[in-house]
């Protein structure tokens, strides 16, 4: 079981900066995840909040809640947030940080990640198809 994490702004997806994220939206964007989910079979939850205490909780709570893999992408969050960082390494279940766009290719500061270090690894710049294949990871690599 799979929890997919979306951080700040992503609930603008569509909206926001259509030549960086692509015109689709977070609920398209959500559908797609639990179809992959069918397809890895594997159940997907997928959850969205702007709100970082909100992320925290919902990663410290993820092993207890019976997820076995989480996917993130943490929004600019990923580029500071030393707490999203630690409830991340405080805790059991493998996490996979992904964005849509490719931060490397962005400004300087998007080019750092603190969270990426305690994550089983970064995919970046893949659109959308990065969260599947972080769950492909998951599923496959991680056996879970
Ligand atoms: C993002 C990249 C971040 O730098 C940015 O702050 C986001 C989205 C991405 O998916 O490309 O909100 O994580």
């Amino acid at each position: 079981m799979l929890l997919v994490l979306n951080g700040p702004n992503l609930n603008r997806l569509g909206k926001r900066e259509p030549g960086v994220y692509g015109t689709l939206t977070l609920e398209e964007l959500e559908r797609q995840c639990e179809l992959w989910g069918t397809e890895l079979n594997t159940t997907v939850t997928c959850r969205q909040s702007n709100f970082e205490g909100q992320l925290l909780e919902w990663i410290q709570d993820a092993e207890e809640h019976g997820f076995s893999g989480i996917v993130i992408n943490p929004g600019a969050l990923t580029h500071y947030s030393y707490a999203l960082r630690d409830a991340i390494a405080g805790q059991n279940v493998p996490v996979v940080e992904v964005h849509i766009s490719n931060v490397d290719a962005r400004e300087a500061f998007r080019h750092q990640s603190v969270t990426a270090a305690v994550c089983k690894g970064k995919i970046s710049g893949l659109g959308f198809a990065g969260y599947r294949f972080a769950m492909e990871y998951l599923v496959e690599e991680v056996g879970e």
